[in-house]
């Protein structure tokens, strides 16, 4: 039975760190590298140690300090970037180089001015390069999701042949349909004579919106890495979040795959990652939004109140995101009210909430939310209504 260990492969520290404004400097990296390493994440992308002197020390550093992580280091198909990344490799317990290059006719003509068989050459050379400093070599065909699969066939199997570990597929432009980047996986499968020398990767971007559809779909195909990042962080609209990727496996378990992913961690590692990018998570992003277990509307509420299960999926606990929320709005109903304030100590009748739920209409048309200190300034005023009488 083939193992459905799911390799998590994050590169928040790469592809992550290429957002405008998310540059880390090297203790930010270090940080950032031992809590993914708490994680359970099985290979951390620390950088791309050719780009800046900056990158190679955070490499060198991150290298050291990590125990079982595999720590990772991009290079494109170039001598010089490859024997940059072996440096900043160095002290690593188990270093992996991640070196590729272009191969949809998009990137061979435009970007290399170059031909299929050349680039085919070049990528096979690439893999012969790392090979001389690491055992684990990991080979990228950007912009895969774009490139003719009879070829991508070709060029997969040309650099495993050469002693390619991992083979990444990356949707460079967040380009597939779901059927399409599955297809895509079956496809190699199917047509790379010595694909079982080999892990299949997904490296999907979201430019669509796709990028964890994708993945899953990958996977699903047979695939058994993730790249990944936190908060779905990454060039233009982001990569594949981790915390979704991670989450759709563990809700979907007839699929049987499984992570060694802490996913009570999940949304502390979210928040870390945040602050130290200064990067805010949209409310609504699954998993670590501050909206992703909030319910404000009565219906939803009134069923949640009654079963947790009637519209939610997952234990907040579960990915350390603390108690699900009843947020009070103008769209709440009674049962939320009667919750909330008994949360905060005050025990009313069916007739009282009636009457405060009036009132409590009223105010909550005038704002956004109606909060805590709110429900104490009702219940303070409020006389029953036989204590009136
Ligand atoms: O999106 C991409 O193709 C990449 C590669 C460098 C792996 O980030
Ligand atoms: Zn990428």
């Amino acid at each position: 039975m083939p193992d459905k260990k799911i390799h998590i492969f994050d590169t928040t520290l790469r592809d992550g760190e290429q957002v405008p404004g998310c540059k880390l400097n090297t203790s930010e990296k270090l940080e950032l590298a031992l809590k993914l390493e708490e994680l359970g994440v099985d290979i951390i992308e620390a950088g791309f140690p050719i780009s800046s002197p900056g990158d190679f020390h955070s490499v060198e550093e991150i290298s050291k300090i990590i125990k079982n992580s595999t720590v990772c280091g991009l290079s494109r198909a170039v001598q010089k970037d490859i024997e940059a990344a072996a440096a900043a490799l160095k002290y690593a317990k188990r270093p992996r180089i991640h070196t590729g290059i272009g191969t949809s006719d998009y990137h061979i003509k435009s970007k290399f001015n170059s031909t299929r068989e050349e680039i085919l050459q070049r990528a096979v050379q690439s893999v012969k390069w790392a090979k001389n400093f690491v055992d684990d070599v990991e080979f990228y065909a950007e912009d895969a999701g774009r490139t003719d699969n009879e070829y991508l066939a070709k060029v997969i199997e040309a650099v495993i042949a050469v002693g390619a570990t991992v083979v990444n597929i990356p949707d460079t432009t967040g380009y597939c349909l779901p059927y399409q980047y599955g297809d895509k996986i079956a496809y190699l499968i199917n047509n790379v004579k010595n694909i079982d020398k080999a892990i299949i990767s997904c490296h999907c971007h979201n430019d669509l919106g796709l990028a964890t559809a994708n993945t899953i779909a990958g996977v699903i195909a047979g695939a058994r890495q993730i790249e990944c990042t936190i908060n779905g962080l990454g060039e233009r609209a982001g990569n594949t979040s981790m915390e979704e990727c991670v989450m759709v496996i563990k809700q979907h378990k007839h699929l049987g795959f499984y992570t060694d992913i802490k996913t009570e961690m999940l949304n502390p590692v979210s928040r870390l990652v945040s602050d130290i990018m200064r990067m805010p998570v949209q409310p609504n992003k699954a998993i670590v939004g501050s909206n992703a277990f909030s319910h404000s509307s009565g219906i939803h509420q009134d069923g949640f109140l009654k079963d947790s299960l009637t519209y939610e999926i997952i234990n907040p606990e579960e990915v350390g995101a603390g108690e699900s929320k009843i947020v009070l709005t103008a769209r709440s109903g009674r049962s939320a009210l009667a919750h909330r304030f008994r949360k905060i100590g005050y025990e009313f009748t069916r007739n009282d909430i009636d009457v405060l739920y009036e009132r409590f209409l009223k105010l909550a048309d005038t704002k956004k939310e109606v909060v805590e200190n709110d429900l104490h300034e009702m219940a303070k005023t409020y006389k029953p209504i036989e204590e009136i009488a």
